[in-house]
């Protein structure tokens, strides 16, 4: 860090010397603009993800804990700040914080769930050899909406230490959301169990590790150049409504979606 940088900054914030130091260590809004390429995050950007251990993605997202939004995107933010991206540093520097807002739906709101939410936000800024993320959370969402959670296995619950008989009752029978929705998947989820919201948390906790396990699946795939058909389908039964309901529509009101139809209309 050059002597001015260094001045300008203890006149900014008000402090001198190693305090200025273990200020820019600590918080990483200031330490963006003040690295050697004087880097933040702007619109656009996009930062290299790098194949990651899912298990130990789960195990990262699970015990960072602060709601459902964060446990996700502060989950694979800081595997990818720990990996060997080529922007490890940049990860590093990005305010996970932001994320909090997030949980149950939104500041409980109980509207569009944390781990979607997330994941947009995440993809948004990645990059897959060198193309945008983006076309991946079309998968995340629909492996959401359609899947059974949260995974229950013996390796997924070892991995993040969670297969003991007290946590495995807190959480109970797996559910299906059948949307993005907080409140349909806490709900279906409650019912299935005879539980409440209010008992939600462990569930939630391992929702969250799954969905950071399935998206570093489906980026570990993709950075491979696999075919993901299987992994986060359209169904079928979307697939039709698309055929006609589409943002081009004009014998029709126009619809731009890719939610699961069915659980809010009927056919026709
Ligand atoms: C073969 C084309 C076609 C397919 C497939 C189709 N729709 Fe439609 N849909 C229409 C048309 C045409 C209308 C009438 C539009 C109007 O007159 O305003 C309509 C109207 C609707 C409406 C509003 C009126 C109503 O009936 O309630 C809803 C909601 C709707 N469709 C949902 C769906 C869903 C959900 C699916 C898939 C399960 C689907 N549609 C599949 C053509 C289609
Ligand atoms: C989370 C619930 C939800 C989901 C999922 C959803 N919709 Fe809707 N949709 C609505 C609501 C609410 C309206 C507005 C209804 C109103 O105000 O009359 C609407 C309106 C429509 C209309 C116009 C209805 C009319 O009477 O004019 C069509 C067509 C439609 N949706 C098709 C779809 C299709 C196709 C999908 C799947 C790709 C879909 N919707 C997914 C809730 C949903």
């Amino acid at each position: 860090m050059t002597m001015d940088r260094r001045q300008a900054l203890t006149q900014i914030i008000g402090i001198s010397g190693a305090a200025a130091g273990s200020v820019l260590l600590a918080n990483p809004v200031l330490a963006a603009t003040a690295t050697e390429e004087g880097w933040t995050l702007a619109v656009g950007d996009r930062l290299a993800y790098t194949k990651l251990d899912p298990y130990a993605v789960a195990l990262a997202a699970y015990k960072a804990g602060n709601g459902c939004m964060y446990q996700v995107f502060h989950g694979l933010i800081s595997s990818l700040a720990q990996s060997d991206s080529p922007d490890a540093a940049k990860f590093a520097q990005i305010p996970t914080a932001m994320a909090h807002y997030g949980y149950a739906g939104i500041l409980g709101e109980g509207s569009v769930c944390g781990n979607v939410n997330a994941t947009g936000m995440l993809f948004n800024l990645l990059s897959i050899n060198g193309n945008p993320a983006n076309g991946y959370l079309t998968r995340v969402l629909r492996y959401y909406e359609q899947e059974t959670l949260p995974l229950r296995d013996d390796a997924f619950l070892d991995a993040i230490g969670a297969n003991t008989d007290e946590l495995k009752a807190k959480v109970g029978q797996p559910s299906v959301a059948g949307s993005v929705l907080c409140h349909s998947s806490i709900t279906n989820w409650a019912r299935l169990n005879g539980k409440t919201a209010a008992d939600k948390g462990e569930r939630c906790s391992e929702l969250s590790a799954s969905i950071a396990y399935q998206i570093v699946v489906i980026l570990n795939k993709a950075m491979d150049g696999e075919d993901l058909t299987g992994i986060g389908d359209m169904t079928d039964s979307v697939g039709s409504c698309k055929t006609c309901h589409s943002k081009s529509d004009s014998f029709g009101p126009s619809v731009m979606s890719n939610m699961e139809c069915d659980t809010c209309h009927g056919g026709h």
